[in-house]
């Protein structure tokens, strides 16, 4: 984390928060771009040497300056959805480092991603299959593929965020795999290059990890021996972090116990994205009013659930930093939002001094935090600033709100 007090004052690397938010008000999201920097390194290090594709799960994060540092990082791209692909190509990444992922893709972003010549698509049923197939046949071309198989394993997280078991709608079953594999091989507009799993989210032991790499190795495995060789291994993104207490391995933790599973001829590519941006990021609100109702003490804040869903919507533990360090000590507070819902929180039962007119900021918020917000009770969505050392260079305007209403439209006088 590139956070840290220096003078009782919260800093991000060497800005001062309490300046950035007076320079570019609040709600403001801020980025440390030495964060991800180490963050990426973090995975790249250990994978020198390995055939590799480190593919950011671009939904994590994907202001257009963040996909351009990870880009010039050198950084591959998992997509889910044609309008990131279209973000990674405008912030200059390569098209041929991107993954598409995703259960629904329809024809267009089909189409879309041949053109533009991405890496593989990560096909998730057979019906997807039989749909690009038709797709590639039409503009003559040859789909490379993937597929996303569902190895049923328990990540042992919160359900939301759980993906890799039979229940869960993503992936094909590991059983019906072959067949589907023998499918993709059979159709002549497409190309089967790859197997990918992902098992979930936040997960904070290596050992699902495991467990599922070694179910697709042994689908590998059984591949070549029916003539289908595939020349990747996709382990999906789903590291953890630390928010509060938990522990998770680090990447290099991680990789040292899954990468020797994989044979050296097989490119591992992999899709990190929380563990990438998550504790590169702060949300900074400014305190508005205080109240206590005799029960519980509410700090309601300019920033709510609209900004960060997380805390309501997984009921994650997210760490609270008042920007003055002595605020952190103080009555037992709800941190809350000004959104007109009961679960409008972005913490319980935190120690909190802060009053009217504070700063108060919340960690982790880098992942999953800008890219889930909405302007749910016509609030403008946040500005988004990067920091690197002592500088802090605004990446998205706050929005306004003729920003709220663009593309909206009166009814005609004669239609009342
Ligand atoms: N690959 C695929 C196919 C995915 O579905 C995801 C995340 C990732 C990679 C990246 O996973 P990560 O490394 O970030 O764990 N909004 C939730 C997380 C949803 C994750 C969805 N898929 C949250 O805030 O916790």
């Amino acid at each position: 984390m590139m956070h840290r007090y220096q003078n009782q004052q919260l800093m991000l690397e060497d800005c001062s928060v309490a300046a950035l938010a007076e320079r570019f008000g609040t709600p403001l999201y801020l980025y440390s771009q030495v964060a991800i920097e180490q963050a990426f390194n973090a995975f790249a290090e250990p994978l020198k040497g390995r055939k590799h594709l480190i593919c950011y799960a671009v939904k994590a994060n994907s202001n257009l300056a963040v996909l351009n540092l990870l880009a010039r990082l050198g950084a591959g791209f998992d997509i889910v959805s044609g309008g990131e692909l279209a973000r990674v190509m405008a912030a200059g990444g390569d098209p041929a480092k991107v993954v598409f992922s995703g259960v629904g893709k329809t024809r267009a972003e089909m189409a879309q991603a041949l053109k533009a010549g991405i890496h593989c698509f990560n096909v998730e049923s057979v019906a997807e299959l039989d749909r690009l197939n038709a797709v590639a046949a039409e503009l003559g071309l040859v789909a490379p593929v993937s597929i996303r198989v569902n190895p049923d394993v328990d990540a042992k997280t919160h359900p939301y965020i759980a993906t890799g078991l039979k229940e869960n709608k993503f992936g094909i079953d590991i059983r019906m795999a072959p067949d589907a594999f023998r499918k993709a091989a059979s159709l002549p507009h497409l190309k089967v290059v790859g197997v990918d799993c992902h098992i979930g989210s936040q997960l904070t032991q290596t050992q699902p990890f495991v467990d599922a790499i070694k179910r697709l190795i042994e689908l590998e495995q059984q591949l070549q021996a029916d003539g289908i060789v595939l020349s990747h291994l996709d382990i999906g993104g789903g590291l953890g972090v630390s928010y509060t207490d938990e522990q998770p391995p680090t990447p290099a933790q991680y990789l040292a116990q899954v990468l020797p599973l994989i044979p050296a001829n097989l490119t591992v590519v992999l899709e990190p994205g929380r563990a990438l941006v998550a504790n590169a990021g702060l949300l900074v609100g400014r305190v508005e009013m205080t109240k206590d109702n005799g029960f519980k003490r509410f700090v309601i804040l300019d920033t709510g659930m609209n900004d960060l869903m997380r805390p309501t919507l997984y009921q994650a533990v997210m760490p609270v930093l008042a920007v003055k360090e002595a605020q952190n000590q103080g009555p037992v507070s709800d941190l809350v939002g000004p959104v007109c819902e009961t679960g409008d929180w972005l913490a319980k039962d935190v120690p909190l001094a802060a009053e009217e007119g504070d700063l108060v900021a919340i960690g982790g918020a880098g992942a999953y935090g800008f890219t889930m917000s909405s302007q749910y009770n016509s609030r403008p969505r946040a500005a988004e600033v990067m920091v690197r050392g002592d500088e802090a260079l605004l990446i998205r305007q706050r929005e306004t709100v003729e920003n709220l209403w663009a593309g909206e439209q009166l009814l005609p006088e004669a239609s009342c």
